[in-house]
């Protein structure tokens, strides 16, 4: 599939890295507190979905996941609290101020043997081809601007037998619970973006993001086109978000 998925053209692509950095550069320190609020907390159910589908071993066994967009560890910490000894997770996200806020996170929480943050874009992975057993990215993918390229990346890096397990935003299908959710995303989240961060223009963005976001069958494609196998998507919360899982086999 050609880059200008969206129709962007190039330089329309580096543009809507540079608002997405802008955004979550801006917003970084409260991220987490906005999530809760404007998820009714439900991203915590999410998430826990999402880490049930990585499924850890338990014991001393060495696993290696790798959690891409992962800005301020939050299901790092999930894949660790998880799984056993042998668990370590690499976060991997292109921006520095969500980084550091993971970072101060984990010394807190005493993650810190567990986890590393690195910075890197997930369109150009700095890791090695087959270095990882799992790959997961939440509310990530749709902020880079070329989810092939992504897809590609996450292929590349996951060892054969490898899972990639990715959640997001996805399209509602049901016509009452539509009405309610453009009325919150188009109003309420904007609001609240101003109230608690000051920022009703970045979540008015990341509302926008979610709409163009290609609707989940089209995706699962995306990902099949990528090589993964066994491609899978199970929506959650009347289609609010879904989990897509494939395999590199
Ligand atoms: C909505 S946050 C999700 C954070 C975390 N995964 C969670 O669920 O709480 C999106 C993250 O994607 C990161 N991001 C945006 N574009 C990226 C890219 N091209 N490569 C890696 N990370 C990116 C942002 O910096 C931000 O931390």
């Amino acid at each position: 599939m050609p880059d200008t998925h969206f129709g962007f053209r190039q330089v329309e692509l580096a543009d809507k890295q540079a608002l997405v950095d802008d955004v979550f550069h801006r917003v970084a320190r409260r991220y987490d507190l906005m999530n809760d609020l404007m998820s009714g907390g439900l991203h915590r159910a999410w998430k826990d979905d999402l880490v049930t589908a990585v499924n850890p071993p338990k014991g001393a066994t060495v696993f290696r996941h790798l959690d891409v967009a992962g800005g301020t560890g939050d299901v790092a910490f999930r894949v660790i609290d998880a799984g056993g000894s042998g668990t370590r997770v690499t976060v991997a996200d292109v921006n520095a101020a969500m980084l550091a806020v993971g970072r101060e996170r984990a010394v807190e929480r005493g993650y810190d043997d567990a986890v590393a943050f690195v910075e890197g874009n997930a369109e150009a992975l700095p890791f090695a081809d087959r270095s990882h057993d799992a790959y997961s990215i939440a509310f990530g993918i749709r902020n880079v601007p070329r989810i092939e390229r992504a897809l590609a990346e996450a292929y590349r890096v996951l060892a054969i037998g490898g899972r990639f397990v990715c959640l997001e935003f996805s399209s509602v299908d049901v016509p009452v619970l539509q009405g309610l959710y453009d009325f919150y995303s188009f109003n309420l989240i904007p609001a609240l973006g101003r109230l608690v961060a000051d920022e009703p223009q970045s979540y008015r963005y990341l509302v926008e993001s979610i709409r163009r976001f290609p609707r989940p069958q089209i995706f699962a494609e995306m990902i099949a086109a990528a090589g993964f196998r066994r491609v899978s998507f199970r929506p959650m919360s009347g289609g609010i978000v879904a989990l897509h899982s494939g395999w590199r086999l």
